[in-house]
């Protein structure tokens, strides 16, 4: 895959050794204006707007989050919690399948529960029924295979053959509906408009009939509303429509939009040596820390890389043969103690972090880049990766 990055925006005048390293640096700034656009756009389409906590949990930014957005969503019920801990507003919970186990707490937290398949909901009903005895309100939706695949990469198509994501709109019948609130889309990932627009185009007719006893169309996330490029005016057009024509409140979740653009992973080179190429090993590692460096693949844009010059491949300093980040051109082979970083690192990155190795987790900063004020929000220590092994 292709990084999405637009550049270091107002991070080319962020001095990297502010910070430990490693360090994520995430610019309030960049994520209002992201978040701005989202409020933009899901008030000018009437639709809710909740935010994908899988993509970006960073709870200390939850208030700013709820001066623009709806809510959030959470894909079962440990970021169920988060999300009432932390956050505000609307939560949709969806997980391809729940244990039985957590679901009382999950109905409890979430205003939404999106089951993957009708007999789940038809298996789950007593715990259903219990839950709304004890006067706890909320709706249920049903995940919706549209069969209709978009997604570039196959690993991340829903509607590959055999996905586990969704009940496959072919099979769906009227009396699968029965005591469902609200149906649930989600196949795009890193896109633009077109591909929504189609993936609609082609349910639409499937579901016409269906759709009148409906609450809500929660049209899921992946949808890349702040990038530059994308085509919000239809976007607005197409939800707006949508929720008109079929008497709907419609949702979007997305994740990455959100952080687009507003984070990178600041490193520092420990050491370099010639092995038929320049290579430099860095405290950041891709398993540990950007681990969709080997999971996408992609390679992640470098702040500050030149054009012309030495080619240095960067990796990780864990045992990973694998380890490795990228090749990245700079006048010379950088020294130790160089800082780097690296493009578009809030989202899918801090997430997804671990300590393989005994590698410690980078620390989060939040800069503000209009005022220039610096907060380190979080450091990690030994007990973080002791106190998960046992
Ligand atoms: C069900 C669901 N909703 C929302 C999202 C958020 O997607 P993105 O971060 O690409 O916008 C995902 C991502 O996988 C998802 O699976």
């Amino acid at each position: 895959m292709e990084t999405k990055a637009a550049g270091p925006g107002a991070f080319a005048r962020f001095d990297l050794g502010r910070v430990p390293s490693p360090c994520f640096v995430v610019d309030e700034v960049a994520v209002r204006r992201n978040l701005a656009m989202l409020k933009a756009v899901g008030d000018g389409a009437g639709a809710k707007v909740l935010l994908a906590l899988k993509a970006f949990s960073m709870w200390s930014l939850a208030d700013v989050v709820a001066e623009y957005l709806d809510g959030v969503c959470a894909s079962g019920l440990w970021e169920a919690r988060l999300a009432r801990e932390h956050y505000h507003g609307h939560l949709t919970t969806y997980s391809p399948a729940y244990k039985r186990d957590d679901l009382p707490e999950i109905l409890r937290l979430s205003d939404s529960v999106i089951f993957n398949a009708p007999d789940q909901i038809a298996r789950f009903a007593d715990l259903i029924a219990a839950a709304r005895e004890r006067g706890e309100t909320f709706d249920i939706g049903l995940r919706l295979n549209p069969e209709h695949s978009e997604a570039e990469v196959a690993k991340y198509d829903p509607c590959q053959r055999g996905s586990r994501l969704g009940f496959p709109v072919s099979q769906l019948r009227p009396e699968h509906l029965q005591g469902v609130d609200g149906l649930h889309v989600h196949a795009l990932c890193e896109q633009g408009f077109e591909p929504l627009q189609r993936i609609w185009a082609s349910l639409e007719p499937k579901l016409e009939a269906m759709l009148p006893g409906l609450k809500w169309l929660n049209l899921g996330g992946g949808h890349h509303i702040t990038r530059a490029d994308y085509r919000k005016d239809d976007l607005i057009a197409l939800l707006a429509q949508i929720a008109e024509r079929h008497g709907l409140q419609v949702y979007i979740e997305p994740g990455e939009a959100i952080a687009l653009d507003a984070g990178i992973l600041v490193g520092e080179i420990l050491d370099t040596f010639e092995n038929g190429l320049p290579v430099a090993i860095t405290d950041i590692s891709a398993t540990c820390h950007m681990p969709d460096v080997i999971e996408a693949p992609y390679r992640p844009a470098m702040m500050g890389e030149l054009a012309e010059g030495v080619a240095v491949r960067i990796g990780g300093p864990s045992c990973l043969a694998g380890d490795i980040i990228g090749d990245y051109v700079f006048a010379a082979a950088p020294k130790p103690g160089t800082r780097i970083a690296f493009l578009d690192q809030a989202h899918y990155s801090m997430v997804k972090t671990n300590t393989f190795n005994g590698v410690p987790l980078p620390a989060i900063a939040l800069w503000n880049s209009d005022s220039d004020a610096l907060k380190l929000v979080r450091q990690f220590d030994y007990a973080e990766f002791r106190d998960r092994l046992s």
